[in-house]
């Protein structure tokens, strides 16, 4: 629902010229009392002014514990509106409201709603790239840092439905020996990978590490040397004694990779048209410096989430968040 919102989703006004945009921002933040989270795949530039950087795990975490009167979340927008059904009482924008996930969209609401009629009785696991409707059919919201051990959580007989990630939830039956049933998703960056490209990319760096998101296809994952979520696959490279890695998620992780570690190497893993930067999530990309300037200067486009549907999202969320504080996650 967006209400007092620019039509465009985003407030498309050129940032005034001879200031200094990142000062700028820093005095907003203090003006709004305001925090910004950056996820990894942010451009550079809006991780580098960002107060924190995490993944999707550690951008709940964040929002459910800071003191600020606002978020601006740079992200996507599933990742603004878990912010704030956490934090209903705060405003939280996100700079550019157009940057949906290509995952959240594979599952409608009112689809998985008939889904989960079909086969009742079973536990509902949600993946946080979901809308808040979604959430609010959901027993238990995972992230790609904690769905294996949340998943365990339960006895091995208790049937599961897993959304909506397709190759996520196949990895997490695979790892655990689980017959999940699983929502026909995918993200269309992390399903593009090519298997023959990084074969041949092995073969010029031989000690390349390949490590992959749990969202890539499972030719991909049975490739890896490590698999996992953004941030952990961000701890691998910096704890490794290895060089030399391949990376087969959105390439915006890379900085903060090259960043942490100046002296290793980090090699894009290449998607299967060339001729595309297809290896970086388009929607992550809608947001920009200025529109994060913007969005702090004129308090817009914000965040609203239906009170009803909330109060249904939050439960699964926090019940999340209560299980990962628990296995200090
Ligand atoms: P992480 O939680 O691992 O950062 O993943 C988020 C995401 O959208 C992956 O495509
Ligand atoms: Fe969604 Fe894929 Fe973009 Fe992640 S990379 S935000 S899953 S579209």
């Amino acid at each position: 629902m967006v209400e007092n919102n620019s039509p465009a989703g985003f407030l498309n006004i050129p940032a005034p010229q001879y200031t200094d945009i990142k000062k700028e921002i820093s005095n907003l933040k203090k003006e709004r009392n305001a925090i910004i989270l950056a996820h990894y795949y942010q451009t550079g530039e809006i991780q580098d002014i960002a107060d924190f950087v995490g993944d999707s795990l550690a951008l709940a975490q964040w929002a459910a514990k800071t003191t600020a009167e606002v978020i601006v979340l740079c992200g996507v927008h599933f990742m603004g509106e878990t912010a704030k059904i956490l934090c209903p009482e705060k405003r939280v924008f996100v700079p550019d409201l157009n940057a949906g996930c290509s995952l959240a969209d594979s599952c409608p609401a009112d689809e998985f709603e008939k889904f989960i009629k079909t086969h009742p009785d079973r536990t509902v696991i949600s993946y946080v790239n979901t809308t808040a409707a979604v959430k609010a059919l959901t027993d238990v919201v995972v992230t790609s840092t904690n769905a294996r051990q949340i998943v365990e959580s339960f006895p091995l007989e208790t049937p599961i439905i897993f959304g909506p990630d397709k190759n996520l939830g196949n990895y997490i039956n695979s790892i655990t020996g689980r017959n999940m049933l699983l929502w026909n998703g995918a993200c269309h960056v992390h399903e593009q990978f090519s298997l023959e490209k990084i074969i041949e990319l092995k073969k010029v760096h031989p000690g390349a590490l390949l490590l992959a998101h749990p969202e890539c296809k499972s030719v991909i994952l049975k490739l890896a040397d490590h698999i996992g979520s953004t941030a952990s696959l961000l701890k691998f490279a910096t704890h490794s004694d290895n060089n030399e890695f391949i990376v087969a998620t959105e390439s915006g992780i890379l900085h903060e990779m090259q960043k942490k570690n100046p002296g290793k190497i980090f090699i894009p893993a290449p998607p299967n048209d060339s001729t595309c930067a297809c290896n970086e999530c388009n929607f992550m990309r809608l947001n920009t410096i200025e529109k994060l300037y913007n969005c702090l200067k004129y308090e817009m486009p914000e965040i609203f989430v239906d009170e009803e549907v909330r109060k249904k999202a939050v439960k699964p969320i926090e019940k999340m968040l209560e299980i990962s504080a628990k296995l200090k996650l």
